[in-house]
């Protein structure tokens, strides 16, 4: 029996002020005004339509991602919730995340998204070097940026995250580490540190910038990052996400334990486990924004709908568990994919043989090989 996880909701917001030249994220550059509150029916339709299939489940977290969504006035925001939590319950003390980039802060709105029902807060900081900043194409400088935090702390967010990516054009070692000290210096509950990459259908993959530094360097990054962040209270708990005690991302990690999410919003990516017809489904909305609006709460916006089968069900869990630290239980496994331990016996010995996983009471974890390793060791249950 497939048993449902615990439910998530996605939100995609998909403007930004300026297209950032390293971003694939379904992202685009806001023109003139920007349709806010149309797009708020067009979410709520798109809801409307995919509510049969999570009828009766309780939203454990939710997630405004983009894009920027802190381009949306607060208003905006708060019609969503609310009738958004008419149509679906949210569980008590549910966590609500809003991604914010640190050039659209503005004076009063912190205050707004909280009555709202936003308690958690994703800045987009990605260095505080205004050289970096510039270089990654940002709307905002390193003072702004903590003005941001500032106005968000005083409005009375303490739960709050920094984005920083590493390796960036031109950084050193002693760069990278300044941007972790002006980060702890903010008091953050939370900081994801992603190393840059360079993705195809990017400004950054067609030119690449002077300076990216080599694998080895990038190594020597993550190393020394890791340990700081450790000294500092941060303890990593999936490849690049790192938490004071008691303040990992809800959201992200039912996405790494396999849990289910309904996405809406253009482009977005859904996982239903369907209890009735006994199988797991990815649903993604078609990605334009333009097209989106039209079509939201109709079939034509249905970008595609897939049905995970057995065979695929240990690459897809393993995708994910395999990025945490805490791993998974073989009773979690069987309960998420509806499959006997025994479907996975052969890979997991050989990731044992090869001293990538390993048991720790009835966990089975990566090891300190492992991680470096992750790819490879997701390949063996494909
Ligand atoms: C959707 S964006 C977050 C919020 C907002 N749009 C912003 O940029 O301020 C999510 C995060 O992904 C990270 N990211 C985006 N593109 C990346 C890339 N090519 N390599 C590594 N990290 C990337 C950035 O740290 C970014 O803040
Ligand atoms: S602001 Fe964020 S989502 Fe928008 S283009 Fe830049 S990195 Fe991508």
């Amino acid at each position: 029996m497939l048993i449902p996880p615990p439910l998530s909701l996605y939100v995609h917001l998909p403007w930004c002020v300026r297209k950032c030249p390293y971003c694939d994220f379904n992202s685009h550059q806001g023109k003139g005004e920007l349709p806010f509150g149309e797009y708020v029916d067009a979410l709520l339709r798109d809801l409307d339509f995919d509510l049969p299939l999570v009828w009766g489940r309780t939203v454990q977290t939710v997630f405004f991602g983009g894009g920027t969504p802190s381009l949306f006035p607060p208003q905006h925001i708060d019609r969503f919730l609310q009738e958004a939590s008419a149509r679906l319950r949210f569980a008590p003390g549910c966590e609500i995340t809003l991604e914010t980039n640190p050039g659209t802060a503005e004076h009063g709105r912190f205050e707004e998204y909280r009555k709202a029902g936003v308690n958690r807060i994703s800045f987009g900081i990605q260095s505080f070097d205004d050289g970096s900043l510039q270089r990654l194409g940002r709307i905002h400088d390193s003072h702004e940026a903590e003005a941001a935090v500032k106005l968000a702390q005083d409005a009375g967010f303490d739960n709050f995250n920094l984005d920083l990516m590493y390796a960036l054009p031109q950084q050193t070692l002693a760069m990278a580490e300044n941007d972790l000290q002006r980060a702890f210096a903010l008091q953050p509950a939370h900081i994801s540190h992603y190393q840059l990459t360079l993705e195809p259908n990017t400004v950054y993959f067609a030119r690449p910038p002077k300076g990216i530094p080599d694998d080895d360097a990038a190594w020597d990054m993550q190393e020394h990052c890791q340990a700081l962040l450790a000294d500092a209270g941060y303890a990593q708990y999936e490849v690049s996400a790192y938490a004071r005690p008691g303040r990992q991302c809800a959201h992200n990690l039912n996405y790494w334990r396999f849990g289910d999410y309904l996405g809406i919003g253009a482009g977005a990516h859904g996982k239903i486990t369907l209890g009735s017809e006994q199988t797991i489904l990815r649903r993604w909305k078609i990605k334009h924004p333009t097209a989106y609006l039209a079509a939201a709460g109709t079939p034509q916006a249905i970008g595609g709908d897939d049905r995970i089968d057995a065979a695929r069900r240990p690459f897809e869990f393993m995708l994910n568990a395999l990025r945490l630290r805490e791993g998974f239980t073989l009773a979690g496994f069987e309960a998420t994919t509806d499959l006997p331990e025994s479907a996975i016996a052969a890979p997991l010995q050989q990731a044992f043989a090869n001293g990538w996983l390993e048991r720790d009471g009835d966990r089975i974890v990566p090891t300190e090989l492992g991680r470096r390793f992750t790819n490879d060791a997701v390949e063996l249950f494909l």
